[in-house]
C-alpha cells in the first residue's frame, strides 16, 4: 500500500493562521508588530528564492519586515556593522542572515554578531547551548518545523528508533539533541549517521523515523528503510528546470519507491520547507512577545 504523504504545505497552514491570530492580538493589545529582517548577501539563487518566500510569508501574516540585500563584496566588517544596527532597533525583534555567505567572510563571527535574544534561525552557540541542556530559547527553524510535523501528524517519537542522516549545525545535530530530550514530542533512542558511517543500510533500515538531510538527491533507496516507518526527508536538490522555468526539486529519498514501502513520508517540495519558514515566523513572534514580557507586560 503507498504511503501515507506528511504535508507540510497544511500543517505549516493551520501553524500560520494560529500565528496570524497571535499577531492580531499583539497588535490590538500592546501595538507591537513582530519585526523581521532578513540579511541577503550576493546573488546564489537558492537563497534569493528562500529569503524571498520568507519575506512573502512575513507581510501575509502581518509583520513588520526589512528586505537587506547586500553585495557580493560587502566586507565582514559592513555586514556586522548592519548586523549591530538591528541588533539595536526596537522594532527588529528577529534578525536572519541567509547562509551561505560568500568564501570572504567568516560565518562563525556573522553569527557571533547577532543578539541571541534576536536570532530567530538559533544559530548563535548561546542557543545552540540552551537546547543542549533542554533550555532553548529558539529551536532551529528546519529543525523545529520537523519536530511539529511529526507532532501534528500524530507519529509517536517516545521510545522510537530515530535514524538521522546527516551532521549539519543546522539540521542533523540539532533535530537529534531536540528528539533525544526528556520532554513532549521526543523521548527518541537517536542514531546520528555521516560521511565516515560505515554500511549506512544497516543503520537507515533500523529506524522507525529516519530523518534524511544529506543532501545527495534520491540517495535512500527502497532496499534502505523499514517497512512501515516514517520518512522525512529534508533535501532540496535542483535536478533541472520546468517547462515553465523553474527549478526541478527532488529530495534525498528516492520517493516513488519509498512511499510504497513505507508508512509515512514528506513530499520534496511541498515537505519540510513550509514549515522550515513558518517555523522563522513563530520564532519572531515569540520574540516579540518576549519584549512585552520583559517589559512587565
Ligand atoms: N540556509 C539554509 N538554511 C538556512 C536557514 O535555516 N537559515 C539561514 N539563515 N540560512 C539558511
Amino acid at each position: 500500500m503507498s504511503a501515507r504523504i506528511i504535508s507540510g504545505i497544511e500543517v505549516a497552514g493551520e501553524i500560520r493562521q494560529e500565528i496570524k491570530r497571535d499577531v492580531e492580538a499583539l497588535k490590538s493589545r500592546y501595538h507591537i508588530e513582530p519585526g523581521l529582517v532578513t540579511i541577503l548577501v550576493g546573488n546564489n539563487p537558492a537563497s534569493i528564492s528562500y529569503v524571498t518566500a520568507k519575506q512573502k510569508t512575513a507581510k501575509e501574516l502581518g509583520f513588520y519586515s526589512i528586505e537587506e540585500n547586500l553585495r557580493e563584496d560587502i566586507t565582514q566588517e559592513e555586514l556586522i556593522f548592519m548586523i549591530d544596527k538591528y541588533n539595536k532597533d526596537d522594532r527588529i525583534h528577529g534578525i536572519l542572515v541567509q547562509m551561505p555567505l560568500p568564501k570572504h567572510i567568516n560565518e562563525r563571527e556573522v553569527i557571533y554578531a547577532i543578539n541571541p535574544d534576536k536570532d530567530v534561525d538559533g544559530f548563535h552557540p548561546v542557543n545552540m547551548g540552551r537546547l543542549l541542556i533542554g533550555e532553548a530559547l529558539f529551536y532551529p527553524c528546519t529543525p523545529y518545523g520537523i519536530q511539529q510535523l511529526l507532532i501534528k501528524s500524530g507519529i509517536e517519537t517516545e521510545g522510537a528508533h530515530v535514524v538521522v542522516v546527516g551532521r549539519s549545525n543546522i539540521v542533523g545535530k540539532p533535530i537529534a539533541i531536540m528528539l533525544c530530550q526528556k520532554a513532549k514530542g521526543a523521548n527518541a533512542t537517536v542514531t546520528i549517521c555521516h560521511t565516515a558511517t560505515k554500511d549506512l543500510a544497516s543503520h537507515t533500515k533500523r529506524a522507525d523515523i529516519l530523518i534524511v538531510a544529506l543532501g545527495s538527491p534520491k540517495a535512500i533507496t527502497a532496499d534502505m528503510v523499514k517497512e512501515g516507518a516514517t520518512v522525512i526527508d529534508v533535501g532540496v536538490n535542483r535536478i533541472g528546470v520546468t517547462p515553465d522555468g523553474k527549478a526541478k526539486l527532488c529530495g534525498d529519498v528516492d520517493f516513488e519507491a519509498v512511499k510504497e514501502k513505507v508508512y509515512a513520508i514528506t513530499p520534496v517540495p511541498g515537505g519540510v520547507g513550509p514549515m522550515t519558514i513558518t517555523m522563522l515566523m513563530l520564532n519572531t513572534l515569540k520574540a516579540a512577545k518576549r519584549t512585552v514580557e520583559m517589559q512587565g507586560g
